[in-house]
């Protein structure tokens, strides 16, 4: 068990090396199943959340290895179908592997991945959209067991431009007989990359970062190798480090057009931004502006920088309104903030934010990935001592946030937690 302690009021200043994206690297290491064989991912992070999809993948029967922060996976020893339910629990991207395992191997046996701590999050799209596609599916004892003869091209419209959804039957598609249209397909640069490397193992996928993709199926796909985007979420979160400690922060890598939303709400606030192809250059003088944001899909403004704008949004003096339009419970983050002195009120799905008032260290615990990452900003600012409890989950999905913090000249540290 291990804790963050973190001693506020330090400007950050400096340049920040942003990790390869998380939430791309889940989507690529089940795709591998589809073509058996040695896959090469490079620039992946070290992260919790990539150690449970190796652990999926090997209870499979592939072999991984990361070597420093290249993947190598070799799917060709895969030697069953059934997912374990303990991992699947732990990370809802297992469920990642049915598409896969049922477009290559004609059956696949996945448990339905639990709630998690900020609500239900249902699997009706994927599942739907597998039927579309021809498979039988039956549930039995908390796993979804699919089977199918081959998957069949169809016409798939998706209610909600799901993210997992598309990613599931984008693999699936990949394999099928036939051509298969998604409409409101997800456009988030994560699933461009997926696309992308599928097409690299021979898939014919066209409309990638639109909300129509074609997929015209394949009778077989050939191992691949891709380097991972950066990780959008991550960047963000170090150009809203910045923002709310009145630094001055340069992210690099980074993708400006993966991040359009966030920077744009970024200069309304007041920051100062420099944008070049491969870099963010923020700088902020004083406190922010209030402002009201609401999450949406791609390219909106990311679900997953909702509880970090939220902290930002403690330092703009006035009202300011945060909306999760995409997940209307995910608000565990405030609660802990209220310990710092925050003032929040939740009313439904908005946290109406009452800011520009000193926070005050204290003990906070973190209850997600994202909210963790919110504790840690307002830590950055709080007077005093801040610790920040149950880091396990930053750990899911930011490599070394602590040594990067640190780089940056925040006053931070990882220290294990006796009682
Ligand atoms: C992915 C990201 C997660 C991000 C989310 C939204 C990964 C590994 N995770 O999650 O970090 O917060 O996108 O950008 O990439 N929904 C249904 N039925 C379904 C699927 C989804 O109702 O079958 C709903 C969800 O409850 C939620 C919304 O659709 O309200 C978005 O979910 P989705 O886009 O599928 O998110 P994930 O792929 O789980």
């Amino acid at each position: 068990m291990e804790k963050l302690v973190i001693y506020g009021g330090e400007r950050l200043r400096g340049r920040v090396p942003i990790s390869g994206a998380k939430n791309a690297v889940l989507a690529l290491m089940p795709a591998a199943i589809l073509a058996p064989g040695v896959h090469r991912l490079r620039n992946v992070p070290r992260l919790r959340d990539v150690w449970t999809m190796m652990e999926l993948l090997d209870a499979l029967g592939c072999r991984c290895r990361l070597e420093g922060n290249e993947l190598v996976l070799d799917t060709s020893t895969l030697q069953t179908v059934h997912a374990p339910q303990e991992l699947v629990r732990r990370m809802r991207a297992s469920f990642y592997v049915l598409g896969p395992l049922l477009a290559r191997y004609r059956r696949a046996e996945v448990p339905l991945p639990g709630g998690c701590a900020w609500g239900p999050r249902p699997v009706d799209l994927h599942l739907k959209g597998l039927q579309a596609l021809g498979a039988e599916l039956e549930l039995c004892d908390g796993y979804v067991c699919a089977t199918a003869e081959r998957l069949r091209g169809t016409e798939i419209v998706l209610d909600f431009p799901s993210v997992g959804a598309t990613g599931n039957l984008l693999m699936a598609a990949s394999l099928a007989h036939g051509r298969t249209v998604i409409r409101n397909a997800a456009q988030e640069p994560e699933i461009v990359q997926l696309g992308e490397f599928l097409r690299q193992m021979g898939a014919r996928i066209r409309g990638l970062g639109t909300s129509v993709v074609e997929v015209e199926g394949v009778e077989e796909l050939h191992p691949a190798s891709i380097e991972v985007i950066p990780d959008r979420i991550e960047a963000a979160t170090f150009l809203l480090a910045a923002a709310i400690t009145g630094g001055e922060v340069t992210v690099e890598p980074a993708r400006p057009e993966h991040l359009e939303a966030v920077l744009q709400q970024l200069e309304r606030v007041g920051a100062r931004l420099h944008v070049k192809p491969n870099c963010i250059e923020l700088s902020m003088e004083g406190a922010p502006l209030p402002s009201h944001i609401v999450t949406a899909p791609f390219p909106g403004f990311p679900t997953d920088v909702q509880a970090q704008w939220t902290a930002l949004m403690l330092r703009a003096p006035g009202v300011s309104s945060v909306t999760d339009a995409i997940y209307p419970d995910r608000f565990k983050h405030v609660p802990e903030l209220q310990r710092l002195g925050a003032q929040i009120e939740l009313q439904g799905n908005t946290a109406v934010v009452t800011g520009g008032r000193p926070l005050r260290g204290n003990r906070v615990v973190s209850s997600d990935l994202r909210a963790s990452a919110a504790l840690i900003l307002a830590g950055l600012v709080a007077e005093g001592r801040t610790e920040v409890l149950e880091i396990h989950h930053i750990d899911r999905g930011y490599e070394a946030i602590e040594r990067k913090l640190q780089q940056l000249g925040a006053r931070i540290e990882r220290v294990g937690v006796q009682d």
